[in-house]
């Protein structure tokens, strides 16, 4: 949010010269950097935009996120759906509101083989391949990983789509150190701990796209979040809301893959 700062900072202080008010008198008596004008009121004052900061203040988050969790397995027709078409278009517009938990895994199920595990796919090996890639990109990339799987979610063919996607993300990122990860000890382990989030849930699931909602699970929030993730999510939010919420997302028709 420093970037996101410094780039609203600065469009302030074109929006503040352009109204010809950029007058010598800040430049003489402010002394801090733009991304400090917001500090305090007194620096704002001293740099001439008191009423600018203000209003910046008001859209700034001041409550905890409302956390998103999404249990859900690749190829499931219903997760990719709620994905494409709620999850990640909800995220970009409440990013500041909201927080997600992307868990592949859904109703697979897996076995302790000497140490390594064995998954099995509700929609079969590709399934699961496809489980290992995102659950790969999310521990190499963190949230930035969001745009790759939806850009594979949202393709015809989510696997033929993963290499791509990622190039068009993340060019200087290589393909190989994803396989290496998915094919190796690493992917393995991390499935397995998505295996152990997934079969901890209270209650269990009976569904996938399964979501949980500040860690919890009932029918009307999991009702909610399919009509409208985007609803819920500034519904819950205890602070201010930011003015997206005002405007709001199209409803669009959900489906699900039963366990
Ligand atoms: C903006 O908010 C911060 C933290 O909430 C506060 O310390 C600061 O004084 C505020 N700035 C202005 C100009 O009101
Ligand atoms: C969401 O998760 C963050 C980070 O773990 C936490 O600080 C925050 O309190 C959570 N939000 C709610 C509403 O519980």
């Amino acid at each position: 949010t420093g970037i996101m700062l410094g780039f609203k900072v600065s469009v302030l202080l074109f929006a503040v010269c352009s109204l010809s008010k950029c007058s010598g008198r800040f430049a003489n008596s402010c002394n801090y950097p733009p991304a400090q004008w917001c500090d305090s009121q007194d620096i704002a004052a001293q740099c001439g935009v008191l009423e600018q900061c203000m209003k910046f203040n008001v859209t700034k988050p001041n409550a905890a996120p409302v956390n998103v969790s999404l249990y859900y397995e690749s190829l499931c027709p219903g997760c990719r759906q709620f994905l494409v078409l709620q999850l990640v278009p909800t995220f970009i517009m409440l990013q500041d509101i909201m927080g997600i938990d992307l868990v592949p895994y859904g109703n697979a199920q897996e076995k302790d083989d000497q140490g390594k595990y064995i998954f099995t796919c509700q929609h079969g090996e590709d399934e699961c391949l496809g489980n290992m890639i995102e659950t790969c990109l999310l521990s190499m990339l963190g949230i930035d990983a969001f745009p790759v799987i939806f850009c594979m979610e949202s393709g015809v063919d989510v696997l033929k789509a993963a290499q791509p996607c990622l190039g068009v993300y993340f060019p200087d990122t290589k393909w190989d150190s994803v396989m290496n990860c998915v094919k190796g000890d690493e992917g393995n382990k991390l499935m397995h701990q998505n295996a152990v989030k997934t079969n901890a849930l209270k209650p269990p699931h009976e569904y996938v796209p399964w979501i949980t909602v500040n860690g919890e699970h009932t029918e009307a929030l999991q009702d909610k979040a399919m009509a409208s993730l985007f609803n819920l999510v500034c519904s819950l939010y205890k602070g201010d809301k930011p003015p997206a919420c005002g405007q709001g997302l199209k409803k669009k028709p959900n489906s699900y893959c039963m366990n």
